[in-house]
């Protein structure tokens, strides 16, 4: 059942070119420059017509939501708020009729999530939901949805279901940047196009693994990592150092790189290894000089760089490549090299990687 890997995550981590590519299925008809999404077109005059996008999500489900308000905001113009449903529920947030809110879940069952959604409903709030769990609760008691189709995720550390989910709200940014005319055909056309090169890249980026593996030695026996990464690449670094806590019990924490010299700069010995995201596009420059910041206090770089980089190549101590691709849609190709790493440095140190101490795959308490 385990399709031949000695675990579902690494079998969920190599699925995703698939999953990706069955999420955008019926969906993504670059041919025709169209998107087809039911739940948008026949809601369509709600999200234009709303003041802003709330969405509403737990763990590795609200990093994909913030992913999500950078698309959303850079691609569509319409302004958008990323919740934490344990705290929104709680905080007597002011919500109108005039308020669009996408919950995500991959179970569809998470209990602060579901009671989000529901107070939002109450308010009078469009709901919509993105779920991977066919008929789950979130699914039932949202307005209108779309499902994520990466099929069944098993690993509690949750993978295909990030992509998956980055996937599905990346498709509704797109129709909605159309709609609201924001966008010239032909932009439009090079996002179609290009996401149906995403697959490929992130079979692409799996290549890297044998190296990954390399490098998960050496820093196996770490206390402590930084995941730091800018713009598009701000939730992966969260992403990216949520998996290691998860699943190898070695404290990290994701930073956006330039918070660095605010407070975490003062953990940085050569003890500490890094994790940067230093892709091409979106302040690469910038992030060049953060990892210099790094290297003169003697931390340890791990950079995922654009194939080709010869600058981060010199600075850093390992470089990881990823396939070059448009700005947003980085985060669908930088994820796959912090997933493997966490996997492997878990496996490393015994850890039980598909069901890891004191998690559940669905949290239906809150
Ligand atoms: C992380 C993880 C959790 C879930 C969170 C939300 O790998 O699995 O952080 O992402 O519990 O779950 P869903 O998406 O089912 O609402």
């Amino acid at each position: 059942e385990k399709g031949g890997y000695d675990h579902f995550m690494l079998k969920e981590i190599y699925e995703q070119p698939r999953a990706i590519k069955d999420t955008y299925r019926g969906r993504l008809l670059a041919d025709q420059g169209l998107i087809r999404m039911a739940g948008i077109d026949l809601n369509m005059e709600k999200f234009l017509n709303a003041n802003r996008i709330i969405i509403v999500a737990c763990g590795t489900s609200w990093h994909a939501g913030l992913v999500a308000e950078y698309i959303f905001e850079d691609l569509a113009r319409i302004p958008v708020e990323v919740e934490y449903a344990s705290e929104f529920r709680y905080r007597n947030p002011v919500i109108t009729d005039k308020d669009v809110l996408i919950a995500i879940s991959q179970s569809g069952e998470t209990a602060d999530t579901l009671a989000a959604i529901k107070l939002a409903k109450e308010k009078g709030a469009f709901v919509f939901g993105v779920c991977n769990v066919v008929g789950s609760s979130i699914a039932r008691e949202s307005d209108a949805g779309a499902y994520t189709h990466a099929g069944p995720e098993i690993g509690v550390a949750s993978t295909k279901a990030f992509t998956t989910q980055i996937t599905v709200l990346t498709l509704m940014a797109l129709k909605l940047a159309k709609a609201k005319g924001v966008f010239s055909e032909s932009r439009y056309h090079e996002y179609l196009c290009e996401l149906e090169t995403i697959p490929g890249k992130v079979e692409k980026s799996l290549e890297s693994n044998t190296l990954i593996e390399i490098i998960a030695d050496v820093y196996k026996d770490s206390t402590n990592c930084l995941y730091l990464g800018r713009g598009y690449n701000f939730p992966v670094a969260l992403e990216g150092a949520l998996k290691l806590k998860e699943i190898s019990y070695i404290h990290a924490e994701g930073y956006p790189a330039a918070e660095m010299k605010h407070g975490p700069i003062a953990l940085i010995d050569e003890h500490m290894p890094v994790f940067v995201i230093a892709t091409k596009k979106g302040h690469y420059e910038k992030v060049v000089s953060n990892i210099q910041e790094i290297k003169s206090r003697k931390g340890k770089i791990i950079a995922i760089v654009t194939e080709g980089d010869e600058q981060v190549k010199d600075l850093a101590d390992h470089v990881i490549e990823v396939p070059e691709t448009l700005e947003s849609l980085t985060p669908l190709l930088t994820t796959i090299p912090l997933q493997l790493i966490s996997y492997h440095i878990a496996v490393m140190r015994g850890c039980n990687v598909d069901q890891p101490r004191n998690l559940a795959k669905s949290v239906t308490v809150e």
